[in-house]
């Protein structure tokens, strides 16, 4: 069927917005969908009458002049009013995408969001997903020529913006979710405002939940508002006398005991990662489990939600509750344990009860010491206000704080900080600099990075060589921006082919990027670690890497070889696909794929230093008191319990600093110091060099090499 609205996008009036809203009339009163050219199916009208009740629908007029009328529209609206599902899909029904032309991006901080979204508005449209709507998330495109709604994390719109810097492909950009500031978000925000100058027909929607909407509006220079008030119904707050010391425990028994005591209704409960997430599931199967057969206690459904859930997990916290047992029973209860994603990104109808322990995992970012970090730290009152309101959508409802009134008015931040302002800064710095953006001092930022993080970045980049010392992107640097993984990382890869090795750093590079790999469920701790065992190297955790993933490729990816030796399939399979997308990156930026001879005595030593040319700023000394030192900033660390090094080298490269109780350096490997100053001698240059026991033992180095120089004259 022939879509015939077309909507003068440019300066559209109101004759074209109401062309737009009789065109889709039409749709209706046809049945016929102009999407796919068949009729609407039964699925399609039952989500519409839903559809229809949602705060936001009676709104969708007045959005579509604001946005005809101006360039910035910022739109501010309760969690679960429909901005998120409703908005995109009418911007596009109003012509602002067109198969073939221009689309519509909707930017999500999270890729469960963007994936779970884009399934839902292609239900909504009564679409196959991938086609008229899609997704981009890092390393996973699923859209099509003819798509012209995508839902995309807004770091892979910022990739985009490389390529395309005016982001000519798009009508409209909405940022969505801006409220929670990502680093990403605010970085788009800075290039938008560039974009808008010299797009005049560009439109951008900015959404966000109820906090902050002035601060955007005076940002994109006196945008219009659009309100949409919230239906919320009650919701009655308790918190905890005292606050509680284990607060997975006391989430799994405040879940137990509303299941036992508490009218119908499901539970939210927001726990900070996967591990807490998985524990606390089967625990509260498990304990629920004591009331099967009980005439009073109906039946639990409990749901995980975290980002490396399979897709079909994740859409499974959608299903409805379970109902009475048997005609006249205690109806069942759906239980939800989230991270914060539930928290504005997802809503769940039916929510009725929250669980809110008070945490969340946060990114830090310490310049000094140049760590950045996960941290599980306590959310902010706006967090958890906005977690309550989730028991509050359908009816009145409960939210049980697992900590202290006293602590919620009197420790808790008002707001989180930006996270530009708790992350380090080197992918964002490479990518404004591809981008053009030289003089980062000045770009306009809704809230400047400290200018020691930005000072950190720009150091890192000049060591790596992507930056030369005027500050300017070097032909390295201009590479390193086309991958996209960690500037260590992309340097890694660049470098591999001098080292004969680029296939075995990009099976690294692939099983680095993607969720743990080595299962290690807690009631079979020790076959695990027998079974990881067969793929150790003795050299450390990137050998190791490299062995599981030749195993698992001699095994042909068997589900049940993976099974058995507790590799996570599903990981696997995602490094494969990373492994393939950046073999491919390679080949545009002509960068051979080459291996040694595993026969060759250099086979794992052209690896290593591989390794070190993107690692070389990450490095431990193991001092005399047998502790390890991190080069430079000198923070005294151990090795991670998980690591597969059977000895303590001197010298290693670290992925990651853990901060916990202890501090921690994971996935380590042993390396020589020679190929270190070889490798980096700008970066090893004693005269630059802290005092400390690692610069007495490269002094030594260096005489050791003068000496064989002297000896080869
Ligand atoms: O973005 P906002 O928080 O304003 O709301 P939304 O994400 O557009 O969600 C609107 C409504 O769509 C929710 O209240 C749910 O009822 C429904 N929805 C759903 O049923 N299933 C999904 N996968 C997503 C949304
Ligand atoms: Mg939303």
């Amino acid at each position: 069927m022939e879509r015939k609205r077309k909507l003068d996008v440019g300066g559209a009036g109101s004759s074209s917005v109401a062309a737009a809203v009789d065109a889709k009339k039409a749709h209706v009163v046809s049945r016929m969908n102009p999407w796919t050219g068949q009729p609407y199916s039964q699925k399609y009208y039952e989500i519409l009458t839903k559809r229809k009740t949602l705060p936001v629908h009676q709104f969708l007029q007045e959005l579509l002049s604001k946005v005809a009328a101006n360039q910035v529209v910022v739109v501010e609206g309760e969690t679960g009013s429909g901005k998120t599902t409703q908005i995109p899909q009418f911007l596009v029904e109003a012509g602002y995408g067109q198969v073939g032309q221009f689309s519509v991006a909707c930017t999500q901080p999270r890729r469960v969001a963007a994936m779970s979204i884009a399934q839902r508005v292609s239900d909504e449209m009564d679409v196959t997903l991938g086609d008229i709507v899609g997704y981009s998330i890092r390393f996973e495109i699923c859209t099509s020529q003819r798509t012209i709604l995508n839902f995309m994390t807004d770091g892979m719109l910022l990739r985009e913006a490389m390529n395309d810097p005016m982001l000519a492909k798009y009508k409209c950009i909405v940022l969505d979710e801006a409220h929670e500031r990502t680093l990403a978000t605010d970085v788009l925000m800075g290039l938008l405002k560039e974009v808008l100058k010299r797009r005049p027909d560009l439109k951008v929607v900015v959404m966000s939940a109820t906090l902050d909407a002035g601060k955007f509006q005076t940002y994109f220079d006196s945008a219009p508002l659009l309100k949409v008030p919230g239906r919320m119904f009650p919701v009655e707050i308790f918190y905890t006398p005292e606050p509680e010391r284990d607060y997975v425990e006391a989430a799994v028994r405040t879940v137990v005991q509303i299941h036992r005591c508490e009218e119908p209704g499901d539970i939210l409960v927001f726990l900070t990662g996967e591990l807490e997430i998985e524990t606390a599931c089967a625990q509260i199967r498990s304990e629920c489990a004591q009331f099967a057969g009980s005439e009073t206690v109906g039946e639990v459904m409990v749901y995980p939600l975290y980002s490396s859930l399979a897709p079909q997990a994740q859409q499974k916290i959608f299903r409805d509750a379970p109902g009475p047992k048997y005609p006249g029973g205690p109806p069942g209860r759906k239980v939800v344990v989230s991270t914060n994603i539930a928290e504005t990104s997802l809503t769940i109808d039916g929510i009725v009860y929250v669980v809110d322990p008070g945490f969340s995992k946060q990114k830090v970012y310490n310049p000094r010491i140049r760590v950045e970090s996960l941290l599980v730290s306590p959310i902010s009152r706006a967090s958890a206000k906005q977690r309550s309101g989730r028991a509050g959508r359908t009816r009145p409802g409960k939210c049980f704080r697992l900590y202290t009134e006293r602590s919620f008015q009197e420790e808790l931040l008002e707001q989180t900080y930006p996270e530009i302002l708790r992350s380090k800064m080197s992918t964002v710095v490479l990518t404004l600099l591809k981008l053009g953006v030289e003089d980062l001092v000045h770009f306009d930022f809704m809230d400047p990075p400290a200018p020691e993080t930005l000072m950190r970045a720009l150091e890192l980049l000049n060591y790596l060589g992507a930056l030369d010392d005027e500050g300017c992107l070097t032909e390295i640097g201009s590479q390193m921006s086309e991958l996209p993984v960690d500037p260590q990382l992309a340097k890694m890869l660049i470098a591999s082919p001098d080292y004969n090795c680029s296939n075995e750093i990009l099976t690294i590079v692939a099983m680095l990027s993607v969720p743990q790999v080595f299962m290690r469920p807690k009631e079979a701790a020790k076959e695990a670690d027998a079974a990881k065992a067969q793929f150790a190297h003795m050299d450390g955790d990137h050998l190791t890497f490299l062995n599981a993933y030749h195993a698992y490729k001699q095994n042909d990816g068997n589900k049940d070889w993976c099974f058995n030796n507790f590799i996570n399939t599903r990981s696997m399979g995602s490094a494969d696909n990373v492994r393939e997308q950046l073999s491919r990156l390679m080949q545009r930026l002509n960068l051979p794929l080459k291996s040694t001879e595993f026969t060759n005595r250099d086979y794992y030593t052209n690896i290593k230093k591989a390794l070190c040319a993107g690692m070389f700023m990450q490095v431990a000394h193991r001092e005399r008191s047998d502790h390890y030192l991190t080069v430079k900033d000198n923070q005294i660390v151990g090795i991670h319990p998980s690591s597969a090094l059977d000895s303590k080298p001197e010298w290693v490269i670290f992925e990651e600093f853990v901060l916990t109780s202890k501090n921690f350096i994971r996935t380590v490997t042993a390396v020589q110091p020679e190929w270190l100053v070889e490798i980096a001698p700008h970066y090893y240059d004693l005269s630059q060099f802290p005092e400390c026991e690692a610069k007495h033992a490269l002094e030594a180095v260096y005489r050791r090499m003068l000496n064989r120089q002297a000896k080869a004259d």
